[in-house]
């Protein structure tokens, strides 16, 4: 039978979200419902609903989420009902060309359950990233379900799921951070605050957070930034240079996502020093390089989807560092909130006041 549940839409660009009913069908060859135990709101899920990554309105929101196996559908091995789960929005498929070539992590295919959500008019929903979990239950491909510890608390696990992953294999993963190295990292949120989590992690000695809000400064400056720069008040190129004894950062990773932010970490990084770019940008956004520079330079330019993770080998690896007390997970969750209120949480996350809001069902 399917379920009948609450979740929370994007109708059309720009409006506010609503609580509504949704139909879940009964899991499908390959597919699993999970019960959504938690899901943290991403700034993605706010580009979804500005437009800003496609038009196949309307969305099921929610993307960064934990929560426990239902049911599972026919030849599914993975997971079984009972299991505590995180879900990932990129599954390795296995068998493209990056699975075959022995890089999973930059498997190419979309493995998303095939049978839609839909509203009671049988009006198929688009999910967020291939997932949709502001919903009390959610139907994914079971390749999307990773277990890991069932004593981890949802609301701080759920967020492996999105934003503290993509930010810490940004510097991990993309970067290769590494002891005694320097980086700087543009955009304090929570995907840049995670970034320079694990930058402190993997033992990078010299950590500038540069954000235009004092306030993610100061959470960054908690997540281990040695330096901080408000780049509303300094030029953040000078004062990356100056930190870093006039070369610059050995990784510079952008977490905004904007022209002008990419250029600064363009220009703010050493010799042979890495880009990596993990904020999404819009598609009316462009660029502009002196391409002697982008030469002169050397080094890498990348972008990092998903910090280049391979969740089975990564979400349990945090979870179990967070247990031990060496990963601050929990210091993501700002607050925890209802399905009602995504929208304020939107309105927060936009004026600065949250790093995650976490809707808790
Ligand atoms: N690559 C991936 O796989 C992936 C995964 C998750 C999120 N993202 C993207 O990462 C970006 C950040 O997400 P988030 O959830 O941390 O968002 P957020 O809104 O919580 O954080 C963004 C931060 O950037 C700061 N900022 C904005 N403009 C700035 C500027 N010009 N200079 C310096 N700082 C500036 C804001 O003050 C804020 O602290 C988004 O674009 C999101 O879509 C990418
Ligand atoms: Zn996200």
């Amino acid at each position: 039978m399917p379920s009948t549940v609450k979740g929370v839409i994007a109708r059309s660009k720009g409006a506010p979200v609503e609580v509504v009913d949704v139909v879940v069908p009964e899991p499908g060859p390959g597919e699993a419902v999970v019960q959504v135990q938690a899901c943290g709101v991403c700034h993605t899920d706010l580009h979804y609903r500005e437009g800003g990554i496609n038009d196949e309105f309307p969305f099921l929101l929610g993307h960064e989420a934990a929560g426990v196996v239902e049911a599972v559908g026919p030849g599914v091995t993975e997971v079984e009902p009972g299991d505590f789960v995180i879900l990932n929005w990129r599954a390795v498929c296995g068998q493209c060309r990056a699975c075959a070539n022995g890089r999973p992590q930059y498997c190419f295919a979309t493995h998303n359950a095939t049978q839609p959500m839909t509203l009671t008019d049988g009006t198929p929903l688009s999910p967020a990233l291939g997932i949709g979990a502001f919903v009390e239950k959610t139907l994914v491909a079971a390749g999307q379900c990773t277990k890991v510890d069932p004593q981890a608390h949802a609301a701080a696990a759920g967020l492996l799921g999105c934003g503290v992953m993509a930010g810490f294999g940004a510097a991990v993963n993309t970067g290769a951070i590494g002891r005694g190295d320097s980086i700087a990292v543009i955009g304090c949120g929570g995907v840049g605050n995670a970034a320079i989590a694990g930058a402190a992690l993997a033992g990078a000695s010299t950590i500038i957070a540069v954000d235009v809000d004092d306030q993610k400064l100061q959470w960054a400056k908690d997540f281990g930034a040695t330096h901080t720069v408000n780049s509303r008040e300094e030029d953040a190129v000078e004062a990356i240079r100056r930190l870093t004894g006039g070369f610059g950062a050995d990784v510079v990773v952008d977490a905004v996502g904007r022209p002008e932010t990419y250029e600064q970490a363009f220009y703010a990084r050493d010799l042979a020093g890495t880009v990596v770019l993990v904020g999404v940008p819009t598609p009316d956004l462009e660029i502009t390089l002196p391409l002697l520079e982008v030469f002169g330079r050397g080094g890498a330019l990348k972008s990092s989807w998903y910090g280049d993770c391979l969740p089975s080998r990564d979400f349990p690896m945090l979870v179990d560092l967070a247990q031990q007390g060496r990963f601050p997970l929990a210091d993501f969750v700002t607050e925890t909130i209802g399905l009602k209120e995504v929208e304020e949480a939107f309105e927060k996350m936009h004026k600065g006041e949250v790093l995650r809001s976490v809707v808790e069902l």
